[in-house]
């Protein structure tokens, strides 16, 4: 893909680029939490968006998007909103502005392997490997994590969607062979060590594309907020959901929306179960990180209401296949699941999941092997 994306650059604008790479991400566990100040586990992966890049000395900015082959061509002192891929382009420019960061004129093309609206955060890997790659060309000074939170502005401000930090820490601070425990609080992290010996990691996609900016993503972070601002009213000591037990939350229980109070309930839960599930993860147990995968699905379909029957239905075979563990991954609404497979089942155990679903919904879901790699870095 390097020298493809290299390639196209010469052909689309003519100069020598630099070349970077930005990777999608997995997460293992804590879904929806991000947003709700908890723990979540994700890692970087190699599959991602490749970028090539110039300054081009002038006052405008060219983007070639190649798998969309799409063009925008922009006045960089007069940023403002379009639609689609350009809102995440356009909004990291603008967050750089924002913070009197000077960026210039610059040609840049760009494409990757990562499927789009599948879950596996192809928006992070656009913003992330954007603003990196300026922060190199223009020498601005950023660090990692001063990045992470501008690209999440940017699509905040620009794309619409109000997401946590989870997919650009990722993006940005993934390190190969490892899965990041984030604090999502103090926005710390650290690295847990990720070798599986006797399993495999396999993503099924479900095909059914997800649109975040749809408005159910802001719906579920407005329903949390609405729930933890009526147990701070009550409970001084609370500050974030981080300071919410079960037994606290369930004394509020008649006096929440029945809705509002089982996304709260989901909430509390997962952010217990992710770090239940990191110490699982150090002490090697993956059959009882398995469950634990379990459960956050159902959580998620039926407590936090982001699943669909697509995904319903591959974590359903899965368990029936007493496959490890299985989980919708990411936003939901469609994408991926992710699923930790013992190594001597894997071949019978996709194939089922696969013909079965064919025979259900007329479509084979498709199977993504992936690593876990480095965050955003220059090739
Ligand atoms: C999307 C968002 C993340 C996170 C996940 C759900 O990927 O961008 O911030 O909230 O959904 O865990």
């Amino acid at each position: 893909m390097t020298e493809q994306v290299r390639n196209i650059f010469l052909e689309k604008f003519g100069t020598e680029p630099s070349v970077f790479f930005s990777p999608g991400r997995i997460n293992l566990m804590g879904e929806h939490v991000d947003y709700n100040d908890g723990f979540v586990m994700p890692a970087a992966i190699n599959h991602g968006i490749w970028f090539a890049i110039a300054k081009n000395d002038t006052p405008r900015a060219r983007f070639f998007a190649a798998d969309l082959d799409d063009y925008l061509l922009v006045d960089i002192n007069d940023i403002q909103p379009q639609e689609g891929w350009k809102n995440y382009v356009l909004g990291v420019i603008h967050v750089l502005q924002e913070n009197n960061l000077p960026v210039q004129g610059f040609d840049c093309a760009f494409g990757g392997n990562l499927p789009i609206g599948s879950g596996l955060s192809s928006s992070a890997a656009v913003e992330c490997g954007l603003i990196f790659a300026l922060n190199e060309i223009f020498q601005l000074g950023q660090d990692r994590k001063t990045l992470a939170l501008m690209a999440q502005r940017a699509e905040h401000t620009f794309a619409g969607v109000k997401c946590g930090i989870m997919d650009q820490y990722a993006s940005l601070m993934g390190k190969a062979g490892n899965v990041l425990l984030l604090d999502c609080k103090t926005i710390e992290h650290q690295y847990l060590p990720f070798e599986l010996q006797d399993h495999v990691l396999v993503l099924l996609n479900s095909k059914v594309q997800h649109a975040l900016a749809g408005g159910e993503y802001n719906v579920r972070r407005m329903q949390c907020t609405e729930g933890l601002d009526l147990i701070k009213q009550h409970e001084p000591s609370v500050k974030t959901f981080r300071d919410v037990s079960r037994n606290m939350l369930s004394k509020y229980e008649l006096q929440m929306d029945p809705t509002v109070y089982k996304r709260c309930r989901y909430v509390v839960n997962e952010i217990d179960r992710t770090l239940q599930a990191a110490d699982l993860l150090l002490q090697n147990n993956i059959e009882a990180f398995g469950k634990r995968m379990y459960e956050t699905h159902q959580g998620l379909s039926k407590g936090f209401g982001v699943s669909c029957d697509e995904l319903d239905f591959l974590v359903s075979e899965a368990a029936a296949l007493q496959v490890t563990g299985a989980r919708l991954m990411g936003g939901g609404f469609g994408g991926c699941t992710i699923n930790i497979i013992r190594k001597e089942d894997r071949h019978q155990s996709i194939s089922k999941i696969v013909s079965a679903y064919d025979e259900k919904f007329g479509t084979q879901p498709g199977i993504i092997e992936i690593d876990i790699a480095n965050g955003t870095h220059e090739i």
